[in-house]
Formats: C-alpha cells, sequence, structure tokens
C-alpha cells in the first residue's frame, strides 16, 4: 500500500461535522463552540456563498482547528479552498483529475468512494482513508464490513445517515477510522447562534467516541 502525505489529514477527532454556513460570521463561535466539545476538524461544505469565506475565517481566528473543505467537486476548488486556508479537502465521490489536482497541491484529500471497484481505483492512486458517501444509501455497516474482508488496508469515513444512535457502532469497525454528519451543526442553532446546544452535541459525540 502506497501511503503518502495526501492521504491523511492531520484532526484527531473521530467525528467530523459536516457544516453548511450561510453567514461566514458564524464560523469563528462554531470553530470554538466545536473545539469545547472535544472536535478539532470542520469540514465546511462549498454549498453555500459562504462557504470559503468560512473556512477564510476559521483558518485566520481558530488555528488550532483543522479545517476542512467538503463538497469539493470540481477541479478549479481545490486552488480556491487553499487560497481560502484549508488544510484538507474531502468529496463525495471523485474524479481522476481531482486526485491530480490535490496530489499536484499537496491538499491533503479524503476522496468519497461507494463501490468495491472505487475503492480499489482509489488506493492504486496512494489513498487509503476514503469517504463512504451516501454511506447508509451504500448499505451501512453491512457495506463497511463487506469492503473490510477482502480490503482491509482501506479506512472510512462513512458519512450520510450518521447519528448519534448508530455513532458508537460505526466507529467500532476496524476499518472505520471516523465518521461524519450535519447532526453536530442543525441548520436552526446556526441562525440562532446556539453555540452551547452546538458545545453539547459535540460533548456528547466526543464521548460516544471515546466510549471504547
Ligand atoms: C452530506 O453530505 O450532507 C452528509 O453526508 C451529511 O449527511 P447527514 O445529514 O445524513 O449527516
Amino acid at each position: 500500500m502506497t501511503t503518502t502525505c495526501f492521504t491523511r489529514p492531520a484532526f484527531t477527532s473521530r467525528v467530523v461535522p459536516v457544516i453548511v454556513l450561510t453567514d461566514p460570521a458564524h464560523a469563528v463561535p462554531l470553530a470554538h463552540a466545536l473545539l469545547e466539545g472535544g472536535i478539532d476538524v470542520m469540514e465546511i461544505t462549498l454549498r453555500s456563498d459562504a462557504a470559503l469565506a468560512s473556512i477564510e475565517a476559521v483558518a485566520k481566528a481558530v488555528p488550532q482547528m483543522h479545517t476542512g473543505a467538503g463538497t469539493v467537486t470540481r477541479v478549479a476548488e481545490v486552488q480556491r479552498v487553499i487560497d481560502a486556508g484549508a488544510t484538507f479537502a474531502l468529496s463525495p465521490g471523485c474524479t481522476d483529475a481531482l486526485v491530480e489536482a490535490v496530489k499536484g497541491a499537496k491538499l491533503p484529500f479524503i476522496p468519497g468512494v461507494m463501490t468495491p471497484g472505487e475503492v480499489m481505483h482509489r488506493r492504486e492512486q496512494g489513498f487509503s482513508l476514503m469517504k463512504l458517501f451516501p454511506a447508509q444509501q451504500a448499505g451501512g455497516m453491512g457495506m463497511l464490513k463487506a469492503l473490510g474482508a477482502p480490503i482491509p488496508d482501506v479506512k472510512f469515513c462513512p458519512t450520510g445517515g450518521v447519528s448519534p444512535d448508530n455513532l458508537k457502532d460505526f466507529l467500532k469497525l476496524p476499518n472505520v477510522a471516523m465518521a461524519g454528519g450535519s447532526w453536530l451543526t442543525p441548520a436552526d442553532a446556526l441562525a440562532r447562534g446556539d453555540w452551547a446546544l452546538i458545545t453539547r452535541l459535540a460533548r456528547e459525540a466526543t464521548a460516544l467516541a471515546n466510549a471504547f
């Protein structure tokens, strides 16, 4: 297996909040709320006009946060997220062109996969950590167990359908490095600036992740 610098970002949390920010002013207080709850990583998705400014705000003001760009689906976005200050990126799926771009830019990257063939393809390109997306629709824990038998050297970040109810079971699987989800940053809590709620959700998730 090839393990290279672009395969694995440096954050320690086993829970990755998948975040849609509509106001860049929310980014820094959100980063502090997550850190307070034990989470040192953010996947700020490129799904709103506020995404790049939000990445930039966190990267500048909260250096201890690992600021990742999510929903990176186009080659042109790679340089934009680097310029904003993202230290890694994730994608829901992947193309060879995207791999070429992140490798060229030396940006740590977690490519999205959904099938054994995609996993093998990305492994050939040097990746050993991948995002299983959408995880539940792909077969959830059954799919991860099935992938683990023939391809035990690849670890996954399942995302899509992960919740506090199943987080622990996902994280117990030997080929699950971490799990991602949107439940940690509900849109209504972001809109009203309810950072205490987000810290509580982060603490609960951290406790589940550290429970074994
Ligand atoms: C997404 O890209 O929206 C993530 O997969 C989040 O999925 P979730 O809302 O089921 O956590």
